[in-house]
């Protein structure tokens, strides 16, 4: 594993190896081919932080299914915002659809639990969470998590997708902010 990483002001320290992140998401994927199968599953990944997750999880994905993409929130500096943003929409019918949502991390969950009325609105034939990280301690909205590759402290991490201030997304890696910060 490698080194720490600074970018602007901030240390961060590895976290979760590759190796770890490509098993834990192989794992997921092996499962939703068990639940989905005949389902034509329609993937719904949210953009910017579940780029890389969504990628690899679909890669393993051996059923027939759909993905597209939207970005709902801008996430600024080291603290949510809570801002969320609709920027590119749903082009997608979901009504009676399979949908499972790609998500990079649930921190406080009001990202999704403000976007879900939003999908179950239209009626999909079933909605479900795939997320890559869940921090529990931060979580004030509760939301029903699905699936999960990783539970991890509440701490600011990095890389894999996941970025500080724009930067790190390209890490393969996780990392976390370091703990004297
Ligand atoms: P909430 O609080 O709505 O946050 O569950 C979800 C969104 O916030 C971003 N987020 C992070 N991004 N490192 C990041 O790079 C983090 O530790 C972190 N925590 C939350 C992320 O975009 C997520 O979709
Ligand atoms: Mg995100």
């Amino acid at each position: 594993m490698s080194a720490l990483v600074t970018l602007f002001d901030k240390t961060f320290e590895p976290f979760l190896p590759e190796s770890l992140i490509q098993e834990k998401i192989k794992e997921l994927a092996e499962e939703i081919n068990k639940d989905y199968a005949g389902k034509k599953p329609l993937f719904i990944a949210i953009l910017n932080g579940s780029f890389m997750f969504a990628a690899d999880l679909f890669k393993a994905i051996n059923i027939e299914a759909e993905i597209c993409f939207i970005k709902l929130a801008s996430y600024k500096g080291a603290k949510s915002t809570g801002n969320v943003i609709t920027a590119i929409g749903l082009d997608n019918d979901i009504n009676n659809r399979h949908v499972i949502i790609l998500e990079d991390i649930i921190d406080t969950g009001k990202t999704l639990s403000q976007f879900l009325p939003q999908l179950e609105h239209q009626q999909p034939s079933s909605l479900k969470i795939a997320v890559l990280l869940h921090k529990p301690d931060a979580t004030i909205h509760p939301v029903h998590i699905d699936y999960c590759c990783f539970s991890i402290p509440n701490r600011f991490v990095l890389g894999y997708g996941l970025d500080y201030d724009g930067f790190g997304r390209n890490l393969k890696e996780i990392y976390q902010l370091k703990e004297s910060e």
